[in-house]
């Protein structure tokens, strides 16, 4: 038998291949998680107020926690733990009533902050009622967002108001959306997208995807133009003239909220602009021209939700993404059309349900996606050593504006 020789074993192969591994502290946000834990520093969007009638109790998964909302006959929203305090039933089944939610097993009601007001099979409607509390979280309304907080009390942040979001003029509304343009529909409320959030969320702090996946390798993701597909580039220019040394371009730096980016993206006809999205600790977004404020809002460790703000003008729909693929919605698109022009969805949830940390090779393009990433860890620690995480603002005199930095669409000049 003849040994093979050492210039002729193949290297680089798959085998041996150890099993993947995820960066914990950044992506399960169950309670007492890392993650976990400085998502319940921050007011999280769970629905839609428009959503939120006073007809139905309404289930909500939030952060691995299974909980009810409702909207008590008086206009109040509660968000309370799924099992009723007494015996366990769901309070899914319970009825509305103008103070509160009555459980429909033995029928005690409690109110919006958990509060026991009737056991009306006890003696005297219930002598130690006052002692049994339904387990509830704190929940605000603004922009025509539902808010939850699920943090420690002593810990509750002001609701925080964006600059870029104030001062309507009379001609101007906050359009709210949740569903994304994509992704297979399921029977949950507002339609999670079934892999971990970060995933979702690191996008809009990577870079060179922009121009790669959404102009040359794909159409044009929001318009379905063919804009800059290799096979259909101007001839008289050298093949990905615009992308070349793009990682070199790209600004990326910490701002106070998180971190922003901007790359250079060729518009056809138009020249080179900077688009520059800002990412906000711990899940939120703010998309050049495209959305206002994005909140991934884990449902748990392997699904979640896509709450997306506008500034808009009356008469005006901003939301309506319009993401075409060659004239046909994500939905009706075939197998084959996916597999030849993939967008943001083929890209993020074939990462898989849970992302593989340990088998990236990140690069300097990923220059601002790993700025996130130290940015969240820190955050991370700024919790667990006991200090305040970034834009967390507390107490009765707390400024409840937060400003982010520029985003948009700018022209670019590259640097000399
Ligand atoms: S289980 Fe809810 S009232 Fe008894
Ligand atoms: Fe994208």
């Amino acid at each position: 038998m003849t040994d093979v020789r050492e210039a002729e074993i193949d290297t680089g192969t798959a085998y041996g291949m150890k099993p993947a591994t995820y960066r914990q502290e950044l992506v399960e946000v169950g309670p007492g998680t890392p993650m976990g834990e400085l998502m319940r520093r921050y007011w999280q969007p769970c629905a839609l107020s428009e959503d939120l009638g006073s007809d139905k109790p309404q289930k909500v998964r939030l952060l691995g926690e299974n909980l009810i909302l409702f909207r008590d006959k008086s206009g109040r929203p509660g968000l309370v733990h799924e099992n009723c305090c007494h015996r366990g039933t769901s309070l899914y089944f319970g009825r509305i009533e103008e103070d509160g939610i009555r459980c429909c097993y033995h029928g005690w009601k409690f109110d919006v902050k958990g509060n026991c007001l009737e056991q009306p099979a006890e003696i005297d409607g219930g002598r130690n009622r006052a002692k049994v509390r339904q387990p509830w979280y704190p929940v605000e309304e603004r922009y025509g967002l539902v808010y939850a907080y699920m943090g420690p009390p002593d810990k509750k942040p002001v609701l925080p108001r964006w600059e870029h979001l104030e001062n309507l003029g009379d001609d101007e509304y906050i359009e709210t959306r949740w569903k994304p343009g994509y992704g297979p529909l399921n029977d949950d409320p507002y339609n999670p997208l079934k892999f971990n959030f970060l995933a979702a969320y690191e996008n809009t702090m990577d870079s060179p995807h922009l121009p790669w996946l959404h102009y040359y390798h794909s159409c044009d993701q929001f318009t379905g133009a063919p804009l800059l597909r290799h096979d259909a580039e101007d001839a008289n220019l050298p093949p990905y003239a615009h992308i070349k040394d793009l990682a070199g371009q790209i600004v990326a730096e910490r701002s106070e909220l998180g971190v922003k980016q901007g790359v250079p993206m060729p518009i056809p006809g138009h020249g080179l602009f900077l688009a520059s999205n800002e990412a906000i600790v711990p899940n939120m977004a703010v998309v050049a021209t495209l959305i206002d404020m994005l909140y991934f809002v884990p449902v748990d460790d392997t699904s979640f939700i896509s709450f997306m703000l506008f500034r808009t003008k009356k008469g005006e729909q901003r939301s309506n993404l319009n993401e075409l693929h060659f004239g046909k919605t994500w939905w009706e698109m075939s197998e084959d059309e996916h597999q030849r022009s993939p967008g943001d969805y083929e890209a993020q949830f074939s990462i898989g349900v849970l992302p593989a940390h340990s088998r990236e090779h990140l690069s300097q393009g990923d220059v601002a996606l790993g700025m996130l990433r130290r940015r969240l860890a820190e955050a991370v620690r700024d919790v667990q050593e006991g200090r305040d995480p970034p834009g967390v603002r507390r107490g009765p005199d707390a400024d409840d504006v937060l400003r982010i930095g520029a985003h948009g669409m700018i022209p670019y000049t590259a640097a000399a």
